[in-house]
């Protein structure tokens, strides 16, 4: 297979059981987000189920309809801002929806009703209101709409994955001011807030429900190593030898023959690049584990191809022997960080030209 994505379904449910760990009573929702943060929102979805979660998080109304087509039931919450034809899919996938204005509301009571989170922005700038008492009438005039349900309270934090950082407080202090007597007020909210990063770190931030969504991939939120927060990574990108080539002194490859060799060398093309989400960022400057050794990407990174310079002996590797990209010894966040960018973006940024093959330890799923 020229560019494959290997994920062990069984890794996610794992990594979901063991955020559920950490947690005293509070219910887990996976995001599944953009395509399940690239691994695939279904599949991803139904082993987050079997690992523990009891509610499915995305941001499009779309993605919410395809998991129902997918024969996905139970609570599904769409986070993200919704136009009013989105607002329409949201609400007939049966799914919860998310407001922080009195219109948001009233749209969603016009066309039937459904099941709303109120949500405060306690600092991260992006959705919700920042003003705790237009909050509250939005919570109040969902609680009292024909149709309507308030169904729960919630953040976003900015910096969880910042350990040491006080925002995390500021954020947790001004949502449980806002947020607490609230709930007393209307008992079947529930509140929530806590991304990955927080439910590691701190739980304080757990409250009813916790959303996370990058550590159930087993991508750790904190871009170190998802081992020491006892995660496993799900997904595997790989490709193969395509063609060997032995180069001598002065002859290049790729594009701008940004690889010239210095030695007698030999190159492997690896039919995987850009045009499948191998950044063209990684030229000169990625590895790929071929046979068990690490060997450099050499020149540019192209849309259907890479070069990797294999040794002067070759390394033992022959036409067709796997060339693996990431997975175990070339983590996402050895990618990430060479890109200078996180781990979030590596699977994400996969395109659906690279074939997902699901398994669970090894045995096809
Ligand atoms: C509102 C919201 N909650 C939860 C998450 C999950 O975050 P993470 O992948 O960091 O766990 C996201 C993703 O960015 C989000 O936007």
């Amino acid at each position: 297979m020229r560019a494959l994505a290997r994920v062990n379904l069984a890794a996610i449910e794992r990594n979901v059981a063991r955020l559920r760990r950490e947690l005293d009573g509070a219910e887990l929702c996976a995001v599944v987000k953009a395509d399940g943060y690239g691994h695939g929102a279904a599949p991803a979805a139904r082993a987050a189920l079997a690992g523990g979660a009891t509610w499915l998080a995305v941001t499009a109304a779309a993605e919410a309809t395809a998991l129902r087509a997918e024969g996905i039931e139970g609570r599904v919450l769409v986070m993200g801002a919704l136009t009013p034809a989105e607002l329409d899919a949201a609400l007939a996938a049966g799914a919860d929806i998310v407001a922080w204005r009195e219109d948001m509301v009233e749209a969603a009571g016009e066309r039937g009703g459904g099941r709303i989170h109120v949500k405060l922005d306690t600092g991260m700038g992006r959705l919700g209101t920042r003003d705790a008492e237009q909050a509250t009438r939005v919570a109040e005039l969902a609680a009292t709409t024909a149709g309507v349900q308030l169904a729960g309270l919630m953040t976003h934090f900015a910096t969880a994955d910042e350990p040491g950082d006080a925002f995390l407080g500021e954020q947790l202090g001004r949502f449980e001011a806002w947020a607490r007597p609230l709930q007393e007020r209307f008992p079947d909210a529930i509140l929530h807030a806590a991304n990955s990063a927080a439910v590691l770190r701190d739980r304080a931030t757990h409250f009813d429900l916790v959303r996370p969504g990058v550590a159930i991939y087993g991508l750790d939120p904190f871009q170190q190593d998802a081992a020491a927060q006892g995660l496993e990574p799900a997904l595997e990108l790989v490709s193969y030898v395509a063609e060997l080539k032995a180069v001598r002194p002065g002859e290049s490859a790729g594009y701008g023959r940004r690889f010239v060799a210095e030695r007698d060398t030999v190159l492997a093309t690896v039919p995987i690049g850009y045009g499948d989400g191998v950044r063209r960022a990684l030229t000169n400057v990625g590895d790929v584990l071929i046979a068990g050794r690490r060997h450099p990407i050499a020149g540019t990174v192209s849309m259907d191809n890479i070069t990797v310079d294999v040794g002067p002996d070759g390394g033992g590797i022959v036409r067709g022997d796997e060339a693996l990209l990431i997975g175990p010894g070339i983590p996402a966040e050895e990618m990430a960080g060479r890109l200078q960018t996180i781990n979030y973006e590596i699977p994400c940024g996969l395109t659906a030209r690279v074939a997902r093959r699901y398994h669970r330890d090894g045995e096809p799923a």
